[in-house]
């Protein structure tokens, strides 16, 4: 049985620690929230069967003030993440906002009408708890009438969620947004620095509107253009956005983009990664990220995908309790480079919030629990390996992917959709993935649980 030895990165940890110190003075940090998914109709009643819309046929017991895993956020639970946000880091450089705030539920559940004023309630308790700080917000599939069918033109939804937005969008950003739902900007005005906020939605398989349109709302040109430029000002841009490309690790073949835009997708990443230092997504509502690599397999990027606030377990057939504990993130990155330096997730136990207190705990700090000096792309490569090699880390990896809500372990099939989601966004290669890795014995067989808790022991010691 092959097995890496432990404990061999002290140095690593060390310098883990000495990076992400709180005295650098070019290290900033924002915050990432994305999924609230607030649902008006939650009521902690005790008939399981009329507690909220979002549970569907399935009954939710035991509600409590601050949700139920079978529904979406009750408006307590919207209130207490950003309040906790607020009493976590008061005042971060920035806050950016992947989006989902309208319940699941069918259509003619909601409407037009219905949609806006869930965003716009959610919205003004961002800016009226963060005045004065710049939000970078982007659509998601939740937050449009009908849901996930966001169009590549001018309509009264994006119209009316830009001036519900317009504190955050400057003038031209209010444009594109208007004709397309996505936006550029200098990151907090300094040049030299960019963002992108992205309409991915429409590229989801579920957005009828988009399914026979090359490049809807010119958005990849748009992009292309704006990253080409990106590079020859010098920029370091971000990337945010809502729907991810590639898989869902929880489910096996389960993609969001139509293949074609998802080739197109990853084809602008690989043509511009010098200039990308980072890509912000949601919509999965768990705790994962996504590798890029070039042609000779270097790492050369990395998408983040930061888990949910509504702990709302998915009806995705195919996904056993597919639920998660609301999460919420601060990123801490080199000012300078826009490297990402750190990323600390925090959460609240929503069995315990609802018996005891809405208490936000820390639930991991990356560099510390995964024994890596950063989140570059190598770093965050090496994750992978470990999470490959090693079941402890793959474990520990697999009860952050839920939020700490599902603690069960991860076996070799689990552990294949994981490392070939986050290993390939192609689909053809995560095809070829899933067959080498599904294949019984290429390695080592999982640790005991036991044994984990040992090293992780032994590992703290140092
Ligand atoms: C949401 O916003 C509407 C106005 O659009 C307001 O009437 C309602 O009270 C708000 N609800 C909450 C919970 O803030
Ligand atoms: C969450 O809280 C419940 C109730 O106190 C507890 O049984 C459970 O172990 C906690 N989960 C985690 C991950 O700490
Ligand atoms: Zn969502
Ligand atoms: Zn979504």
């Amino acid at each position: 049985m092959r097995m890496k030895p432990y404990g061999i990165f002290p140095s690593l940890l060390f310098l883990c620690v000495v990076l992400s110190g709180r005295s650098s003075a070019d290290l900033g940090r924002f915050w990432h929230i994305s999924d609230l998914h607030w649902d008006p109709t939650y009521a902690a009643t005790s008939s399981p069967d009329r507690v909220c819309a979002s549970s569907g046929t399935r009954p939710a017991p035991n509600a409590g003030t601050y949700g139920h895993y079978n529904c979406d956020s009750p408006w307590e639970l919207v209130l207490s993440s950003i309040n906790a946000m607020k009493a976590i880091l008061p005042d971060p450089d920035f806050i950016v906002w992947t989006g989902d705030d309208t319940p699941h539920v069918s259509d003619d559940q909601l409407g037009e009408d219905a949609v806006l004023r869930i965003v716009g309630n959610i919205t003004r308790v961002l800016r009226q708890t963060f005045p004065e700080t710049k939000v970078y917000a982007a659509l998601g599939n939740h937050d449009y009438h009908p849901k996930s069918q966001l169009p590549p033109e001018p309509n009264s939804i994006y119209n009316r969620i830009a001036e519900l937005w317009q504190d955050w969008l400057e003038p031209e950003s209010q444009l594109t947004f208007n004709k397309g739902g996505f936006y550029t900007e200098e990151l907090l005005k300094k040049s030299g620095y960019r963002v992108l906020i992205l309409n991915t939605n429409l590229y989801y398989d579920q957005n009828k509107v988009t399914e026979n349109i090359l490049d809807p709302g010119g958005q990849f040109e748009w992009m292309d253009a704006v990253l080409m430029s990106a590079a020859s000002k010098n920029e370091k841009v971000y990337i945010v956005g809502h729907v991810p490309p590639g898989f869902f690790e929880k489910k096996k073949r389960k993609p969001w983009f139509r293949s074609e835009f998802n080739r197109r997708y990853l084809g602008l990443i690989q043509k511009h990664h010098a200039v990308i230092s980072g890509q912000f997504f949601g919509h999965h509502h768990t705790d994962s990220f996504r590798m890029f690599y070039d042609s000779k397999g270097n790492p050369i990027g990395t998408m983040f995908l930061t888990p949910g606030v509504t702990p709302w377990k998915t009806t995705l057939p195919g996904v056993e309790d597919g639920a998660n504990n609301p999460g919420i993130r601060v990123f801490e990155y080199d000012m300078t480079t826009l490297l990402v330096k750190d990323m600390v997730t925090y959460y609240l136990n929503l069995t315990y919030a609802n018996v005891v207190w809405e208490r936000w705990e820390k639930e991991y700090r990356l560099c510390e629990s995964f024994r890596v000096p950063d989140a570059s792309p190598t770093s965050m490569h090496y994750i992978l390996e470990q999470l490959e090699d090693s079941g402890c880390d793959l474990q520990k990896y697999y009860e952050f992917n839920s939020v700490s809500y599902d603690l069960s372990s991860c076996d070799a099939d689990c552990r294949a959709d994981h490392v070939c989601a986050i290993r390939e966004v192609d689909f053809d290669r995560y095809e070829q993935c899933i067959a080498k890795e599904g294949a019984p014995s290429t390695h080592p067989a999982l640790v005991p649980l036991l044994l984990c808790v040992a090293v992780s022991l032994y590992g703290t010691s140092q």
